[in-house]
């Protein structure tokens, strides 16, 4: 999803994600900002005082107040919930003034990113990983492939190793001082003497990031299908958890993201019907016609955080070229840049913006006031 403001000076384009939002300029190389997509609510308590300082506005003495930066500064507040605007409803772009607007599918931009017009767009975020055909600039509704199976996934995979290990997360805010351990051995840890009263939202948020940086350092996806002795051999990998405790950790590395191509292989998923990532891809591509498949096999962009993880498209790249039909050929478009793998939507968005053609898409805000939603589903396909 892309909006923008519309000026002679330029336009403004936002990416927003359910784990980040990407905001900048059109016509730059990359987002001015990337920020979580997550806002601060402070509650008002019962003795009637508020928590914390609104920004000078008196009138607002009690009320819920909004904070986006909240989490990127990691400061502990009392009495704050954290919770997704776009899970809660509370995102409302069109009520700021904007002068006009464009709407444009991520799918399209990421692939534009790549200098395609058509392709078969696989998108690993954080909530799903979803395979989107785009032909000639178009979404093709009808062949989106959608699994839950994504970061999010890997996230509850990795908590869930952290608790058979036995080993609690501990988020930096908590922690006044360290010693170092051994391997595998109990943490040693101080905990801050005045530690404010922070809600559980606010907590779990802070754990969350400490399990998305592991999985992030630690994970990684295996060549070829998960096998026990191969994975036993894998060279470990060292990580230290805030509060100190640290571990080799060897095949658990290959085994929680095994999940994402074999769903069959994923703890917690007993009796699943969702798809691994490569079968997501030949579905989608199954459900186009006939006519318009190698175009979407010649151009398999690779977008989305999740697609990070090590290994992740050699194995989509193995698997796809098992099934792809050997009358077609197959090419994975990959940008090998984070910056570009996780902002493919935006760096589109970006490029689309700052076409000389792009003056008379706009929505202008009169358009919207006469025309309604109608005109966003007519001008925005
Ligand atoms: N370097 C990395 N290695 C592995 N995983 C990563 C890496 N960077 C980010 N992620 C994971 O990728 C996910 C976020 O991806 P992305 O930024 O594409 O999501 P989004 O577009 O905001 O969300 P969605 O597409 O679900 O709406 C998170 O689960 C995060 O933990
Ligand atoms: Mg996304």
């Amino acid at each position: 999803l892309s909006a923008g403001i519309a000026d002679e000076v330029g336009a403004l384009v936002f990416d927003i994600g359910s784990y980040s939002v990407r905001a900048g300029y059109a016509g730059e190389d990359c987002p001015k900002a990337d920020f979580p997509t997550v806002i601060g609510v402070t509650l008002d308590r019962e003795d009637g005082s508020t928590p914390m300082e609104t920004d000078g506005d008196k009138g607002k003495q009690s009320g819920t107040t909004y904070y986006i930066d909240t989490n990127q500064l990691r400061v502990p507040r009392e009495n704050m919930e954290v919770m997704s605007p776009l899970k809660n409803g509370m995102s409302k772009c069109l009520h700021y003034n904007i002068p006009a607007f464009f709407l444009c599918k991520s799918a399209v931009l990421s692939a534009f990113a790549n200098g395609r017009s058509t392709g078969l767009v696989l998108d690993s975020g954080a909530t799903h990983t979803t395979a989107i055909p785009v032909h000639d600039g178009y979404v093709l509704q009808q062949g989106i492939v959608k699994s839950p199976l994504a970061g999010d996934f890997m996230s509850m995979q990795c908590r869930e190793l952290f608790q058979e290990l036995n080993v609690e997360i501990i988020p930096p805010y908590m922690i006044a001082s360290k010693d170092p351990v051994r391997e595998g051995a109990q943490a040693s840890w101080k905990k801050k003497e005045k530690l404010p009263q922070v809600t559980r939202s606010w907590h779990n948020y802070m754990c969350n990031c400490v399990i998305q940086d592991f999985q992030a350092s630690v994970l990684q996806v295996s060549d070829s299908p998960y096998d026990e002795q191969v994975a036993a051999q894998m060279p470990t990998m060292h990580y230290e958890l805030p509060n100190g405790y640290n571990c080799d950790f060897g095949a658990e590395r290959l085994k929680i993201p095994e999940g994402l191509f074999d769903p069959s292989n994923a703890k917690g998923l007993s009796g699943n019907t969702m798809l691994g990532v490569g079968h997501v891809v030949t579905t989608s591509v199954g459900m186009c016609d006939i006519d318009i498949r190698p175009g979407l096999y010649g151009s398999v962009v690779v977008t989305g955080g999740n697609t990070l993880i090590q290994g992740f498209t050699d194995r989509l790249n193995r698997e796809l070229s098992q099934k792809t039909p050997p009358s077609m050929r197959l090419k994975l478009i990959a940008n090998s840049t984070t910056v570009e793998r996780r902002f493919s939507a935006w760096i589109g968005g970006s490029i689309l913006a700052s076409l000389g053609t792009f003056q008379q898409m706009w929505i202008s805000k009169q358009e919207y006031e006469e025309g309604g939603k109608q005109c966003v589903d007519r001008k925005c396909p």
